[in-house]
């Protein structure tokens, strides 16, 4: 057990994140050290941790230490463990080794489409393209802070329609049969129950439709509230590394991938944990 230590976090943006140096995560770290990195992701949203060197174990092993870790319900790709998935465009004799090959993925949160979906994500680069593939981050708080007053009124209370599905840059058909397809009816605005702020929840990738609204009227909020949760002073964009772990705060932010070339390869490697069902 590696005594206290005294971590350093440095601000990444002025719309979130923070660098977390002084930890070699390979440790095994006391209860204190989890907590001041608890303390950190409630406050600054994304956490970076640089230059790590984790073997599925070692990841594993520290993500369990923030919560039950989560199996994912659809494995897709060779590799079959469901508590961890390969984001890669690399291929087997012909098949995917993991999910979310290539190119540009639009922005969302971990698992909206489930009742309960994942309070952390902890993603892992190890190998990365020579440009793109960067990882975009919108603060969710601020977000919901700058929507018009008659705005908040309106959608005060409403819940939003998350569809999952394999989409990368593609909204969901809110006609579509779902019987066939993940989705969840969450509150589209959420309280953070760590933080007690209130936070909006929405996607330009999953959230497809909001109750109380014709069609043509749930589609103009929707593009609405796209925009607005997407604008630059709200997001911070991480270059990464390999070596980075970066951890995230599901309930209240969201994120994106830039574009990358298609014959270079990209791999990463996720685990998440579970959260709670988003409430008002
Ligand atoms: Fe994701």
């Amino acid at each position: 057990m590696v005594d206290t230590l005294a971590i350093s976090v440095t601000p990444l943006s002025s719309a979130l994140g923070a660098e977390i140096s002084g930890l070699d995560l390979r440790e095994d770290l006391d209860q204190s050290t989890i907590g001041q990195i608890t303390d950190a992701l409630h406050e600054h949203i994304v956490v970076v941790f640089r230059d790590q060197d984790l073997s599925e174990e070692q990841q594993l092993r520290f993500t369990s230490r923030f919560g039950e870790v989560g199996t994912r319900k659809r494995s897709t790709g060779l590799h079959s463990d469901g508590r961890f998935m390969l984001v890669t465009n690399i291929t087997v004799d012909g098949e995917p080794l993991g999910s979310y090959g290539d190119g540009e993925m639009w922005f969302h949160s971990d698992g909206a489409y489930d009742e309960v979906p994942y309070r952390f994500s902890f993603l892992y680069g190890m190998e990365l393209p020579s440009s793109g593939g960067n990882t975009r981050f919108a603060n969710l708080y601020r977000a919901y802070d700058a929507l018009p007053q008659a705005l908040k009124e309106k959608l005060a209370g409403r819940k939003v329609l998350q569809m999952g599905g394999s989409r990368r840059r593609e909204k969901g058909d809110p006609n579509a049969d779902l019987s066939k397809i993940p989705h969840a009816w969450h509150p589209l605005f959420t309280t953070h129950p760590a933080t007690g702020k209130k936070s909006l929840y929405f996607s330009r990738m999953h959230s497809v439709r909001i109750e109380g609204f014709d069609l043509e009227e749930s589609e103009a909020i929707i593009e609405e509230l796209a925009d607005l949760s997407e604008r630059p002073e709200f997001i911070y964009e991480h270059v990464w590394r390999p070596g980075d772990l970066v951890v995230w705060d599901n309930r209240c932010t969201n994120h994106a991938r830039t574009p990358f070339p298609d014959e270079e390869n990209r791999l990463m490697r996720r685990c998440t944990v579970m959260g709670e069902k988003p409430t008002e």
